[in-house]
This record gives C-alpha cells, sequence and structure tokens, in this order.
C-alpha cells in the first residue's frame, strides 16, 4: 500500500511543473500567506486582538475568559504577560487553538527589564550612541529570556515641554539626536536579526508627534503645519524605520483634528505608503475607542472601520476589531484585502520570530535564571548612569572646585530621596521579589564607596512633598558636624511618566526650604536633583555651589552617583532639553525662530520679541554640561568658505583637556541657514562627537558637513537645500559657540 501511495506521489509530483513540485514555502511573507489561506474570518481577526494581563498599564476593562480567547484562536497577542513560565503557560493554551498560531506577548520594557536602567532622556543626556544601544541591548537579552517577544519601545516622540510627564520617556527637543537616538535603540532591541533568541521585536512610539500636546498635558490635542510635522516630528520615525523597525504604535493625540489612531494620513499615505513600512502598527492603549470620545467616531463599530482604514493593524484593548469587524466586512464597510494584510504583517513577524518553528523559544526558565542578576548587565548598567548624569555647577570654594569629593571628608548625605531605593527607579520599571537588596541608593553608593572607615552622617530633612519642616533641625545639626552636604532632592518614582502632566514643575517647596535651611549653615552643599524631567529650582542653581542632575538613573543609581561624587568618574552628560526659568517659558527650546524683532540679549525688551519679567534665555540650555576637567576649543578650520552644489565641507576644531582629570566632551556642531523660503531656526544640531581626552591632551576633531545638513521641508513639503549664506557653530553646547560664515551655491 505504502509503495503505491509513494508511487502515487512521485507521479503526481513529476506532472507539476519543477518551480511548483520542489517548491517550499521560504520566505516569512510566503509562510504567512500559506497560514491566512486556511484562516476563518473569526481566526483572522482573532490576530488583530490583543489584550493585556491582569497588570494593567491603562484604564481597566473588565473582559472574561482570555484562556478561552486565546483557546479559539480569537487572540493574537497578549501585554503585560511576564516571565518563561506564564508565556509558556498561555502558549500552551494556543496551541490548543484550531491553527496553533502562536501568541505574541508585548511589554514596555523602556529602559531594562530586569536590570533598570537609566530612563530614556537620562541616557540621552549621555550623547554616547554606542552605550545607548547596548542599554536596549541588554534589555532584549534579558526580556527575551523572560518570554518576551515585543518591546513598546522606543518612544520616539520630540517634546519641548517639561510640563509633559513624558518627556522621561523620549530622548529630549533635538530632532537629530532624537533621530540618532531612536536608531540605536531600535537596533540594540532588534540585535544582529529578528529571530535571534536574545533579540525583541522593537516598536516605534507614539506614531505621531504626541510629545506636542497642547500645554504640555498627556492626550491633549496637536495642532500643527504639515511642515513643522515633517521637519521636526517625524524625522526619529523614520530613523526608526531605516534603522529596521519591526512595528509602530499610533498615539492618543489627534493630529490637526483627525486622531493618530484612525489617521490616514499618518498611518497609509506615510508610514506605509511613502515609506513604505513593512511592519504592522498597533494601536495605544483602547485608542481606537477612545476616537468616540475625541468626536471622531459615533460608536465603536465606526472607530473600528477608521481605525483599520486608517492603517491600523492591532487593537490594544479597545475590542473594536473583535466586536465590530465582522459585521463590516460583511456590510463590505471593510475590504477583506486590508483584514488580510493586516493579519499578514503579524503573522509575518510571527514566523520572522520563530515562534511557529518553536512557540515556546523565549519560554525558558533556564535561559531565563541565566540572566538573572547578571553582573555584566549591572556593571553597565552603572556605566550608563554614570554616563547620563550632567554637572550642572560646580563652584570653586577655597581656591579649590567642591566637586570631586574626597573619602576622608566627613559627609553628611540629606534629603528625602537618599535612601529611597525604588525613586531611582523611575517611571515605567519593573518590580521583583529582591529588590530591597538589588537597587542601590545614594546612601548605600556613598557607604559602598568609602567603605568601614568612611565617615559618614545622614538625615531625611524632609518628604518629598509636603508642608512638614520638623525633619529640619535633625538635618541642620547634622549638617553643622560634617564637612560637605551632599542633598538629594527632587521627584518620586512615577511624578513624571504616562498621565503625569504638571504645571508646575518646580522643585517642591518643602525641599526647597530645607535646602535653604542647611544652606544658612554655611556648610559647602552638593545638590544632586533626581527627576524624570527638567524642573524649575531656581534660588538652588544660584545658591547652591554644585548642582547635579541625577535624573533616575536605575538600579545602580547610588553607585553611579558615587562614582560621580568623588571623581571616579569624570562627568559627561549634556542636557538633551532646554532647562527653563519658569513654567511661563514653556515651550522652551534652543532651536527657535529669529521673528522679526528679535532681543539681542537677555536684557533687551525694547519693542522686541520678549517677555517683560524674565529673559528669553533658559536656566541651562541645551546641550549643556560641565566636567570636572576644562576643556577648551582652537579656532574653527573650514576646508573652504565657498562651496557648490554636492561637495562637502570639513570643520576641523582641537579640543583641549587643560586639567589634570582626564574627561569626556561632546563637541557639538549646529548650523544656521540664514535665509530660506521659509524661516530657518537660529540654529540646528547636525553633528556631534564625544571624544576622552586625557590630561593635557588635544585631539583635532573633524565633522563633514554636506548639503543633507542644510536641507529641510520647504512650503512644498520637498525636502530639499536652498543656496545662501550658512553659518557654522561649534561648541560645548548650544549657547557658547564659535562660529564662521559660509556660502554655498547651487
Ligand atoms: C500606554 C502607553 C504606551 C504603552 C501602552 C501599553 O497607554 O501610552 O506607550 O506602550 O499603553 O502599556
Amino acid at each position: 500500500m505504502k509503495t503505491l501511495a509513494l508511487f502515487t506521489w512521485i507521479t503526481f509530483a513529476i506532472s507539476l511543473p519543477a518551480s511548483v513540485a520542489l517548491a517550499q514555502p521560504k520566505t516569512a511573507l510566503q509562510k504567512a500567506d500559506s497560514v491566512l489561506r486556511l484562516m476563518t474570518l473569526d481566526e483572522k481577526i482573532g490576530q488583530l486582538h490583543q489584550l493585556s494581563s491582569d497588570f494593567a498599564t491603562g484604564p481597566i476593562t473588565p473582559d472574561g475568559d482570555k484562556q478561552g480567547q486565546v483557546r479559539r484562536g480569537e487572540m493574537g497577542s497578549m501585554l503585560n504577560l511576564m516571565g518563561a513560565a506564564r508565556t509558556r503557560q498561555l502558549q500552551e493554551i494556543a496551541m490548543q487553538s484550531r491553527l496553533k498560531i502562536p501568541l505574541l506577548f508585548g511589554q514596555d520594557v523602556i529602559h531594562g527589564y530586569r536590570t533598570t536602567f537609566p530612563i530614556p532622556l537620562a541616557e540621552a543626556a549621555s550623547w554616547d550612541i554606542p552605550a545607548i544601544e547596548q542599554s536596549a541591548r541588554i534589555a532584549a537579552i534579558e526580556a527575551s529570556a523572560a518570554g518576551i517577544h515585543w518591546t513598546f519601545a522606543p518612544m520616539v516622540d520630540i517634546s519641548r515641554d517639561p510640563r509633559w510627564g513624558r518627556v522621561m520617556e523620549g530622548a529630549g527637543e533635538d530632532t537629530y539626536l532624537g533621530s540618532v537616538i531612536a536608531a540605536a535603540r531600535v537596533k540594540g532591541f532588534q540585535g544582529n536579526a529578528i529571530g535571534s533568541i536574545n533579540s525583541v521585536l522593537a516598536c516605534a512610539k507614539h506614531f505621531a508627534a504626541y510629545g506636542a500636546a497642547v500645554g504640555g498635558r498627556d492626550y491633549n490635542s496637536v495642532d500643527m503645519s504639515e511642515r513643522m510635522l515633517w521637519e521636526t516630528y517625524l524625522p526619529p520615525f523614520k530613523a526608526a524605520i531605516d534603522a529596521g523597525a519591526a512595528t509602530f504604535m499610533n498615539s492618543f493625540n489627534d493630529l490637526n483634528g483627525v486622531p493618530a489612531t484612525g489617521n490616514p494620513l499618518l498611518q497609509k499615505d506615510i508610514l506605509k505608503g511613502k515609506w513604505q513600512f513593512k511592519g504592522f502598527v498597533v494601536s495605544d492603549w483602547g485608542s481606537i475607542g477612545e476616537m468616540i470620545n475625541h468626536g471622531y467616531s459615533k460608536d465603536l463599530k465606526q472607530a473600528a472601520e477608521q481605525s483599520i482604514l486608517a492603517g491600523n493593524d492591532m487593537d490594544m484593548e479597545s475590542r473594536a476589531y473583535k466586536n465590530h469587524l465582522k459585521q463590516l466586512l460583511q456590510e463590505g464597510k471593510v475590504p477583506i484585502a486590508r483584514v488580510n494584510d493586516a493579519v499578514r504583517r503579524i503573522l509575518i513577524k510571527k514566523f520572522e520570530l520563530g515562534l511557529f518553528d518553536d512557540p515556546f523559544r523565549f519560554s525558558d526558565e533556564a535561559r531565563e535564571k541565566s540572566q538573572y542578576d547578571n553582573p555584566a548587565h549591572k556593571a553597565f548598567a552603572r556605566t550608563m548612569a554614570a554616563k547620563s548624569i550632567v554637572l550642572l555647577k560646580n563652584d570653586t570654594i577655597a581656591g579649590k572646585p567642591l566637586l570631586p569629593l574626597h573619602k576622608q571628608q566627613t559627609i553628611a548625605l540629606i534629603g528625602p530621596l537618599v535612601q529611597s531605593q525604588k525613586d531611582n527607579l523611575g517611571f515605567w520599571s519593573f518590580d521583583f521579589e529582591d529588590d530591597s537588596v538589588r537597587i542601590v541608593s545614594l546612601y548605600k553608593g556613598v557607604q559602598n564607596k568609602l567603605g568601614s572607615n568612611g565617615k559618614l552622617l545622614y538625615a531625611k530633612g524632609c518628604n518629598l512633598n509636603d508642608t512638614d519642616t520638623s525633619g529640619f533641625a535633625v538635618a541642620v545639626a547634622t549638617a553643622m558636624q560634617a564637612d560637605v552636604v551632599v542633598m538629594q532632592v527632587g521627584e518620586g518614582r512615577d511624578w513624571s511618566g504616562e498621565a503625569k502632566s504638571k504645571s508646575n514643575i518646580q522643585l517642591p517647596a518643602v525641599q526647597e526650604a530645607s535646602i535653604k535651611a542647611i544652606h544658612r549653615t554655611g556648610k559647602p552643599i552638593v545638590v544632586l536633583m533626581s527627576a524624570g524631567r527638567p524642573l524649575i529650582f531656581n534660588w538652588t542653581a544660584d545658591n547652591v555651589p554644585a548642582v547635579v542632575y541625577t535624573w533616575w538613573l536605575g538600579i545602580e543609581a547610588g553607585n553611579a552617583m558615587a562614582d560621580v561624587l568623588f571623581g571616579d568618574y569624570n562627568p559627561s552628560g549634556k542636557l538633551p532639553m532646554s532647562f527653563p526659568r519658569t513654567e511661563g517659558q514653556i515651550p522652551i527650546y534652543y532651536n527657535y525662530y529669529n521673528t522679526g524683532r528679535p532681543a539681542q540679549n537677555d536684557e533687551h525688551r525694547f519693542y522686541v520679541s520678549a517677555y517683560t519679567d524674565l529673559p528669553n534665555s533658559p536656566k541651562f540650555p541645551f546641550g549643556y554640561g560641565l566636567s570636572y576637567a576644562r576643556f577648551t576649543y582652537g579656532d574653527m578650520q573650514l576646508s573652504k568658505t565657498n562651496l557648490k552644489g554636492n561637495e562637502v565641507l570639513q570643520v576641523t576644531v582641537t579640543v583641549t583637556n587643560n586639567s589634570n582629570t582626564a574627561g569626556e566632551e561632546v563637541a557639538q556642531l549646529y548650523i544656521r541657514d540664514l535665509v530660506g523660503s521659509v524661516v530657518r531656526p537660529v540654529k540646528e544640531l547636525k553633528h556631534f562627537q564625544k571624544v576622552m581626552l586625557q590630561p593635557g591632551e588635544t585631539k583635532a576633531l573633524t565633522f563633514v558637513v554636506s548639503t543633507n545638513d542644510l536641507s529641510f521641508y520647504n512650503s512644498q513639503l520637498q525636502h530639499t537645500w536652498e543656496a545662501g549664506e550658512f553659518d557654522i557653530m561649534i561648541g560645548g553646547n548650544s549657547r557658547d559657540v564659535q562660529t564662521k560664515r559660509i556660502y554655498w551655491n547651487k
């Protein structure tokens, strides 16, 4: 009987053209199509339906039988389910479905999984692109070991408004820096190839312009010219695609009156049209259903129609697709081709991840354990944290800079964050059972540094944000016993982040009052400002001799802060956002337009574009950060001052370390287009180099400027450059630069 069957098969196979007879689905696309052909409509819609596990990161919608939906093939993805054991368990249920299509597990691994790294805004302050990529790489290794296939990161939203709590999640205000970092994070998460056991799918979010919410109020409207959208907010998303981002997430905001989730201009015309994005788009949490609140959809059914037709593929948590797509298809309002396209895009990623070959390959408890407390990961988290720290002020006292400290000093650590551990993790971080031993507080970090013979005093002084000053007396008495006081103040763990917009971003009054109380003792004070966003702390900045911006630095925070305090790491961070003097200055950013009446300086107010009660300049400018070393720049040398067409300009500048301390400097190159068919910013970051300089060392840095650096979106949305005069500027921040003018002709 067997022989006959075999003979029959051979006869059949020979009769087919060779290309078909031996054809095996080879590409993920072919494999996806082979599955698509077998799927029922319910199973197709199931692939577009994503629910959260019981650990919610958005408004809760009670749902019945999630496991039943998985078992019937009615759910294709789940978010917020972590751990090799738990993901394996649910995957086993998915394998009971008719077609055994594996589940995709997504998670907000924004700045580390088990090894919590500095928040993304802090990492952006490092301007160290390889380090930022490595941070994402380690996050992917640990997340993939915990059964996670897909991270909802990098968040690449440009923002010029620190009232918006989610600035902590991005790379700050600059499009060029944000684009370079977006690419690095995508590469870090996805590694050399999707499908590697150490890689996860990246997800560029939130598409688009979510960081421009009016008033810095989360989820608020966004209204801007399409030119501004292309010029400032879209480039980091394009950089993410060019780096291979597998998925996109759209955003809660409406953009020029059309919610992003249902916005065909964004998702169909730009993303999948002009940019030819082949991955898939997931909505944000419930954002399809929220189009009803927006007043764009009359009901969930219309929201489902608008969203799928606009190019959104997967529905996170709104149940719009599950409840209404079938009817919309039957009514002919949504073509099956669009549903097939969405399903195909998702299946392709599941094939690329190898989940059809082995649905459990990421759910390996032994491998998960092997990544727990990986010493190399922790060591790098400490290095990344130190690189992220920005030295804002370091006055000289008795002939020498107050920082770095030395171990013979008696040090008083004072402040509401000194002993805190979890406040150093910041928003979008995970809790683990052993956090109390894993997370290094400032107190623990300094204790580690000083060892048993250190003279270390401590007082809390005050709470984060109440009116209780009863701790001041003990704090003052403690300060009086010390040679120097180090205060760690700022924000609690979730004061910045999603749904954490604030109209007042001042350092809380009680904390400033505690600083003033210690200041009255006359003891030298170092203030470490830990926060998820730029804060306003003018009195402290003006009166305290040393101020260090320490963001939220992750599990190695205390060790990193101690490394900087005692000079074992020379701070090299530069601000990725402008720091306002008051909320009244917001939005504030360095690459502003000159206006017809520019203020020439901070005092100039007479009939110019300025406030009568405040300078225009920020408290601390974009790109600003000091070092324990002293860097000086030589005169910038230009290869030419008259250029033509596609020539390139070589800009060379020497940087010298005039100190006896090795240190890193971020040399920044800005360009100004003096006259354009649309007005151009007074300066734009176009290149930077972070270099290490030994004491006394001089390095010549060369930057290559091309016409691409001169290009912008004109009124016709063409990305082009225009002949004319340009200023080339170089310096260690966006304010203190040297300038030379060139002429570039077509
Ligand atoms: C949240 C966030 C988004 C996140 C998602 C899943 O509302 O806006 O960034 O990835 O829901 O947690």
